[in-house]
């Protein structure tokens, strides 16, 4: 499998990724809103421009150093969903408004009024996204009053010009089943847009609704009032997407291409790649890194050069899986495990042929 790459190595099925991507620019076209992927999980202004061109509206990226990656391929329109705070970023942002349309979100006055002194310093209001804390409880304040309250403090702000809410549900990653899945989705868009409707009648007007991610996104699309999805995993999904019911093995992008090391008992199999090129994300869940095509082999542990699998009963036996065999683990987050690659090895039609850049690894400021 693969001879001419020495492993471990990301490959990046570019057949799948198409039709990941066509599938979610569909949901979106389906139900009228504007798609804005988060390129956090390919990093790659090639794979952000295959979705641009299948309709995206723009991207969002987590970091400046992120979306100025993009800024530099061209990609003029970026939403940066990441509170900005402090002068180093605040002077790299002004640059960056210089090249690209850049909306930034923002849960804080404190935040805001560092927003507010770039816009009012270059003469163009910052517009902003206020956060919402629909159950993740990462950002935001809760939906209703407690968010209201915030959106007209932060529209008070000189250069500042609030423009939406923003919200990812993150605990839709810990549902427990599709209908779980289904409540914790729709809540996600009629909770922003109760509270939108309550910044309407307070007089702030917030025409954008942003919501989604991977899990949440086929469902809130269809969530009246709802007006963009950023869902970011889907481009590859990963085992946590086949977990939740939206991804299976067929629609898993990206895998760590492994060789089998060692073969230390008959039950267990060591292959060349541990939490350096796969992470620790997920680590512990069943099933949280499987090997594609071999159902009945469980993984055991990573350490950082080694993950420890093992062969159930049936198929415990030394012949089975010798050392050398190639084999593909489909990561347990997609996102992390290209953070972790200088470049992935993109697959058409079964075949390496090109090589990517992960041109946004690591661009953590
Ligand atoms: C603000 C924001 N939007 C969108 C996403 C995309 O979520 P997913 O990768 O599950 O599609 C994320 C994920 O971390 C996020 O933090």
């Amino acid at each position: 499998m693969y001879p001419e790459l020495d492993t471990p190595a990301l490959l990046i099925d570019l057949d799948v990724v198409r039709a990941n991507v066509a599938e979610m620019a569909e949901v979106a076209a389906t139900h009228g809103v504007a798609l804005r992927p988060h390129i956090k999980t390919h990093k790659m202004p090639e794979l952000a421009r295959l979705q641009l061109e299948a309709g995206a509206t723009g991207v969002t990226c987590a970091k400046l150093g992120e979306a100025e990656i993009m800024a530099d391929a061209g990609i003029e329109d970026v939403l940066l969903a990441y509170p900005v705070w402090g002068e180093p970023k605040l002077r790299r942002l002004a640059a960056l408004r210089e090249r690209a349309k850049v909306r930034v979100s923002l849960d804080s006055p404190d935040v805001a009024a560092g927003l507010g002194r770039l816009g009012l310093r270059t003469g163009a209001p910052v517009e902003v996204l206020v956060e919402v804390d629909t159950g993740q409880h990462r950002l935001g304040r809760p939906p209703g009053r407690p968010t209201a309250d915030l959106v007209a403090e932060i529209a008070a702000t000189p250069g500042i010009d609030v423009v939406g809410l923003l919200t990812l549900a993150g605990h839709a990653y810990h549902a427990r089943t599709p209908g779980h899945l289904a409540e914790i989705s729709r809540r996600e868009g009629t909770d922003l847009v109760a509270t939108a409707e309550l910044c309407a009648r307070d007089g702030i007007d917030l025409p954008v609704i942003s919501v989604g991610s991977t899990p949440t996104a086929r469902h809130v699309a269809g969530v009246a009032g709802v007006t963009e999805i950023r869902p970011g995993t889907y481009i590859f999904n990963d085992t946590a997407m086949i977990r939740l019911g939206v991804a299976t093995e067929e629609t898993a992008a990206s895998r760590v291409l492994t060789t089998v090391v060692a073969r230390p008992s008959p039950d267990r199999v060591v292959f060349d790649a541990g939490t350096k090129c796969l992470s620790s994300d997920g680590a512990g869940t069943p099933g949280w890194i499987r090997a594609a095509g071999l159902p009945w082999l469980r993984m055991d542990f990573l350490n950082e050069e080694h993950a420890v699998a093992r062969l159930d009963p049936e198929h415990a036996r030394y012949g089975e899986l010798p050392v050398g065999t190639r084999v593909q683990l489909i990561p347990g987050h997609a996102c992390s495990v290209t953070n972790l690659f200088d470049v992935a090895h993109g697959v058409e039609g079964g075949r390496v042929t090109t090589e990517l850049r992960v041109a946004a690894r690591g661009a953590v400021r």
